[in-house]
């Protein structure tokens, strides 16, 4: 049976989510498992999270998925509802809104009774100058004193656009955030994704939000998950199904774009674009072979690579891993022009899923 596997490894979960618990020992952790756990497989992976204060997903599809699974925890739909009759849903099965519009805010009050008498807390946008969703500093304060007055207990919820690196906008982000949280005080508070959780503690307020940390890889440009502290949660990986020697100036693959310029030994793993290996690398990128690192060969086919094995002890039926502990999607990802969120929520469905 063809071996391309996507492992996850929940002890490296948990691991992740203890370390978001020790930056953050003072705060609520709304673990983000939008996106099947980016990719992970939520199914897989609730178990390993269940440590956590409360899930934060896109959408009341995703938020359903979890009740499914018979998992109690409070969630978050972080874009809130999508439409009236999703409301009466979210109340049902006890999960938690965000509001960032002015229709989403009739929809509540619409049917505040029910929401408030379920504890359920409404989370209230703040767009500081991110410019996706939330309401401006102007009218905000206005409609949290609203609900505040109308028996509403509320979260104050902002994201930072450039929390991953120095940016101008977050100094304008955090003087808005707080002169909100002040007017509107008391209220509960959450601005930090898995960057601001390392970057802001003095931020981490009741909740904190974090995503990518959790599955091991990072958001950091200059900071791997090592230095991090974080362990990688999924390997993704293939077998070598076939071994080919080449001579200089023999091509390899479509197009014809990797001429050798020596004699070669080749491997050829059954992995692709149809798995959701990427294709269109910006740079040389390497797969791990037993933690050593070997370049990939020309271009990445919809079911197959090449990779250079010359000088390499390997043979067929050998594992290589295409991501994981050894070879980090975020140093694929940054080959490919990219980064590891992507790769890691993209993957096709036809890798075999396994955890451990
Ligand atoms: C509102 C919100 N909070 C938290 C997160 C988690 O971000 P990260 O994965 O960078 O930790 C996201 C992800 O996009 C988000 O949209």
């Amino acid at each position: 049976m063809r071996q391309a596997t996507v492992c996850i490894d929940t002890h490296a979960l948990q691991y992740n989510l203890n370390r978001v618990k020790q930056l953050a020992p003072n705060s609520k952790v709304v673990s983000m498992v939008k996106a099947n756990a980016y990719g992970h497989g939520v199914s897989d992976c609730l178990a390993a999270l269940s440590q956590s204060d409360a899930f934060g997903v896109a959408c009341l599809e995703e938020a359903l998925e979890i009740r499914e699974l018979g998992f109690k925890q409070p969630i978050t739909l972080i874009e809130g509802v999508f439409s009236e009759d999703e409301m009466q849903i979210a109340i049902d099965q006890h999960i938690e809104v965000i509001v960032h519009h002015h229709q989403q805010l009739q929809w509540l009050l619409q049917v505040k009774d029910a929401y408030i008498a379920r504890n359920l807390k409404v989370w209230v946008k703040l767009n500081s100058g991110m410019n996706r969703l939330g309401f401006k500093i102007d009218v905000i304060k206005s409609i949290i004193h609203q609900l505040k007055n109308e028996g509403f207990t509320c979260v104050l919820a902002m994201h930072f656009a450039n929390a991953d690196v120095d940016h101008p906008l977050n100094e304008q982000q955090i003087s808005q955030f707080l002169e909100v949280k002040q007017d509107c005080a008391p209220i509960l508070a959450s601005c930090c994704n898995s960057a601001a959780i390392y970057k802001y503690p003095e931020l981490h307020f009741d909740y904190v939000r974090p995503g990518i940390m959790l599955y091991g890889a990072t958001p950091f440009a200059d900071r791997d998950v090592h230095a991090l502290d974080l362990k990688p949660v999924m390997t993704f990986s293939a077998e070598i199904i076939a071994l080919n020697a080449i001579q200089s100036g023999e091509a390899v693959g479509y197009g014809s774009t990797f001429v050798a310029q020596r004699p070669m030994q080749l491997a050829i793993v059954s992995i692709g674009y149809g798995d959701g290996y990427p294709r269109a690398f910006i740079r040389e990128n390497t797969v791990s072979l037993d933690g050593q690192l070997t370049p990939v060969i020309g271009r990445v086919a919809m079911d197959m690579i090449a990779i250079d094995v010359t000088n390499l002890n390997t043979k067929i039926g050998d594992l290589v891993e295409l991501w994981g502990k050894h070879r980090l999607v975020d140093d694929v990802a940054e080959a490919n022009g990219t980064i590891g969120y992507e790769l890691l929520c993209r993957l096709s469905q036809r890798p075999k899923r396994l955890k451990m």
